[in-house]
């Protein structure tokens, strides 16, 4: 009887998870509630009353009801998606993305759609930007596509990351792999709050003694304790520091290491509620078993002190299933229902892909966070960009 009422309860869950309102109107005055996470309340209240039948604590039950909801969607009893957001988006790779409203004639953010601003490279010397309201044609739909900057050397862009500085001020940090890049992080920032205007190169990141800043996969996050840090891989480690400017970091930490074999980057963050949740990526890109896992720790913790880390655990949260092999790279952005997204990067061959092809396609869906932690979940089916 009781497992009868769990797997119902758990079909309801699977179904609660897509259920999107649509279209998607907002005010301003939610901007400030960026990223706002409190879980899905379909989600919650089923919990409570499974918790309440079962007498089990509501933090194990509703991560065991995640994971029950998302092994039954990848055996295929998903349910459509309400949101009517079609994956794959589109080809491409590292998506990085921010959405927001934009100004109306009379300069306010009063009320309208969100625009979507997914940042990308052409691994030579162009920065492009996707502009729209429609996540279902920003990848597929040319027009939504801008070259913003073209560097005059073989900088070799890569793994560009958006990062509103202050009000107005956007930067945007790119890895440099090419044969004049020194291996190092660069910036741009943008002339205005108009993200398809001009950008300008304020050069590599410095360390505080004027060293170059090499590594790769740079992203920006502001924490609520009010300072603003800067995470990268180094390959085989993920470090984290905190950004003194826009250009110069501080003391680097290494928060997360492997076994030294396996390749660790793509780092990303989401911030919601107590916790500080850091994502990346492990194994290699065009692999089925790359994969992405978070840790969280306390927002009263210092990022830097490698003791907080400590006793984090790792969640692989996402992994191949449903006909999509090696999601990562992955970003978190406010999506269509005003809560956070994640887009990652993965292909539709079991076997992998060889290095000299890009098959990537860029796939989005709702993030799902449990008490500030995000938690498991199958990548959505996708029915389009198939091959
Ligand atoms: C907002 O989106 C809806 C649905 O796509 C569209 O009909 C409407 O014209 C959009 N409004 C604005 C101000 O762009
Ligand atoms: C790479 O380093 C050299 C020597 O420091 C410097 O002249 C050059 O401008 C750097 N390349 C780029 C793309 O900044
Ligand atoms: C989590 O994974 C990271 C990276 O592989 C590793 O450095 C860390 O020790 C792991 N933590 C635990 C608690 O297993």
């Amino acid at each position: 009887m009781r497992s009868c009422l769990l797997l119902l309860f758990i079909a309801q869950v699977a179904f609660a998870r897509h259920r999107i309102p649509s279209p998607h109107r907002r005010t301003f005055e939610s901007r400030d509630r960026s990223l706002d996470t409190t879980p899905p309340f379909a989600e919650r209240a089923l919990a409570d009353n499974i918790a309440a039948l079962l007498g089990a604590p509501m933090n194990s039950l509703i991560a065991g009801i995640s994971q029950a909801a998302t092994a039954l969607e990848s055996l295929g009893f998903g349910p459509p998606d309400m949101a009517g957001i079609e994956n794959g988006l589109g080809p491409g790779q590292d998506p990085d993305a921010v959405s927001r409203l934009e100004p109306d004639a009379s300069g306010r953010r009063a009320e309208g759609n969100l625009t979507y601003y997914f940042v990308t490279n052409d691994f030579a010397r162009g920065i492009y930007m996707l502009k729209s309201q429609d996540l279902n044609s920003i990848f597929a739909d040319p027009s939504s596509e801008k070259q913003i900057f073209e560097y005059d050397k073989a900088v070799g862009t890569e793994a560009p990351s958006l990062f509103e500085w202050s009000e107005g001020r956007w930067l945007i940090y790119v890895s440099s792999v090419g044969a004049e890049g020194n291996g190092s992080m660069r910036v741009l920032q943008a002339k205005s709050d108009d993200l398809w205007g001009d950008w300008e190169d304020l050069g590599e990141m410095r360390h505080a003694n004027g060293d170059r800043l090499t590594n790769y996969d740079g992203h920006a996050f502001r924490h609520p304790n009010g300072k603003r840090y800067f995470t990268y891989s180094a390959l085989r480690s993920v470090e984290i520091a905190e950004l003194t400017s826009p250009t110069t970091v501080g003391r680097a930490t290494v928060w997360a290491s492997g076994d030294g074999e396996r390749t660790i980057e793509a780092p990303g963050s989401f911030v919601s509620g107590q916790k500080l949740n850091i994502i990346w990526s492990e194994n290699v890109f065009a692999q089925p078993d790359y994969n992405t896992i978070n840790r969280a720790i306390s927002v009263d913790d210092d990022p830097l002190d490698p003791a907080s880390w400590r006793n984090s655990a790792n969640v692989t949260f996402l992994r191949s299933g449903n006909g999509v092999y090696g999601p990562g790279s992955a970003c978190v952005y406010n999506g269509p229902d005003e809560r956070p997204w994640i887009a990652y990067s993965a292909f539709y061959m079991p076997q992998g892909f060889p290095l000299t092809e890009n098959p990537r396609r860029v796939q989005t869906q709702p993030l799902i966070v449990y008490d500030d932690e995000i938690q498991p979940m199958a990548p959505d089916r996708p029915t389009r960009f198939l091959d």
